[in-house]
């Protein structure tokens, strides 16, 4: 039975929670991830074309609380504030996302929520947060649904449904619900993987690419030109799609046996690859477009000069936009930090930049 079957079945039993007075409140920390394997293109119900493998970030978090009531009529209500402000259009969105699932948890129905979010982050600096915002509201309704009807006690059945849930809103939403690496979609690889949901994927306490930071490097703070549901969507009629799909099948592959094996350079260039491919679908796309701007070449430029001449660790990938994740040991962290200062934060707005680092995953908050 799929995950959705299952769920579907199981919602017969969440349709009227017990009655409840006074409201409570839920509330969840979740944080952001990066790809280095990437998802990039989608079938019908936000299910990915390949597998992906990422890690979660540990600083770059959304915090999210929901206070929710019984108002005994039919009909679900929601507040919604971003960060202390009432926002409308973060609002709309949300409700479109609450009755796009409310078949999983129909006892949504009967409630009113009160949502307030807030990211770690300047919400414009060009960072992506709807893995991190999307993955903490799931939490938070699978947390709700736990509280009303005694049910997920099972850890890995809460994760499970919260990423099934996070999915639905964003793609890589799935994969913010776990820590340190976790893959979304299935592959040959990883026992238990599906395209429904995240799964983690653990490496040896030992292996030291778990201890990997990530500086994200600001180059422009500026709202991206299209959006990543429309670069998903230009995949469809994408002359590349197949040959992609194949391409990060094999990265998948050839990424899990250097990850395991510890081979830094294979690890290095499968990234780095990966990263550019992106890069160049959204070229090739129809229409083409490129969201990459100088100031990323420079940065990579640099990176590239730095490993080749010093032969330190030290890499990169982007996600959709023009901000550079620059990747090393956690051992290289003074080096870094003075390779940063003296020759990246030149190229970032306002000299601006992130540091941060794999993370163990989100954290129950209230
Ligand atoms: C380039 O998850 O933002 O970051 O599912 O439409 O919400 P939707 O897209 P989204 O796409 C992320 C694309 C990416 C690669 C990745 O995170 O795997």
């Amino acid at each position: 039975m799929s995950l959705k079957e299952k769920y579907l079945k199981e919602a017969n039993g969440l349709k009227k929670p017990g009655p409840f007075t006074n409201s409570h409140q839920v509330g969840w920390r979740s944080p952001s991830n990066i790809a280095l394997i990437k998802y990039w293109g989608k079938k019908a119900d936000q299910l990915p074309q390949n597998p992906s493998l990422s890690f979660t970030l540990k600083n770059a978090c959304t915090e999210t609380i929901v206070e929710y009531s019984s108002h005994g009529k039919e009909g679900l209500q929601l507040d919604f504030y971003f960060e202390g402000k009432t926002n409308p259009l973060f609002e709309t969105r949300v409700m479109k996302y609450l009755k796009s699932i409310a078949a999983y948890l129909p006892f949504l129905d009967q409630l009113h929520l009160k949502i307030q979010s807030k990211n770690s982050f300047p919400h414009s600096s060009g960072i992506a947060s709807s893995a991190s915002s999307m993955s903490a509201l799931a939490l938070c309704l699978v947390q709700i649904e736990k509280e009303l009807f005694n049910t997920l006690e099972d850890a890995n059945d809460f994760l499970r449904k919260a990423s099934f849930l996070a999915r639905l809103g964003s793609g890589s939403a799935a994969r913010s619900v776990f820590g340190e690496y976790v893959t979304w979609g299935t592959s040959n690889f990883i026992d238990g993987s599906t395209n429904e949901a995240g799964v983690s994927y653990t490496i040896a306490d030992n292996n030291s690419l778990l201890t990997l930071k990530d500086a994200i490097l600001i180059t422009s703070k500026e709202k991206k030109q299209v959006s990543s549901s429309s670069g998903h969507r230009m995949m469809q009629n994408h002359p590349w799609a197949d040959a992609r799909y194949q391409q990060a099948q094999a990265n998948f592959g050839a990424l899990n046996n250097a990850i395991i094996t510890e081979n830094d350079e294979k690890f290095i260039s499968i990234i780095e690859n990966e990263a550019l491919s992106l890069h160049a679908l959204m070229l090739s796309s129809d229409p083409g477009y490129s969201l990459l701007i100088q100031n990323t070449w420079n940065i990579i430029e640099r990176i590239r000069k730095l490993r080749e001449t010093t032969g330190t660790f030290v890499t990169f990938t982007l996600d959709a936009g023009p901000n550079v994740h620059l990747i090393y040991k956690k051992e290289d962290n003074d080096q870094m930090k003075d390779f940063i200062q003296n020759e990246l934060v030149q190229y970032c707005e306002n000299e601006y930049w992130i540091d941060d680092e794999i993370g163990t995953g989100p954290e129950r908050i209230i």
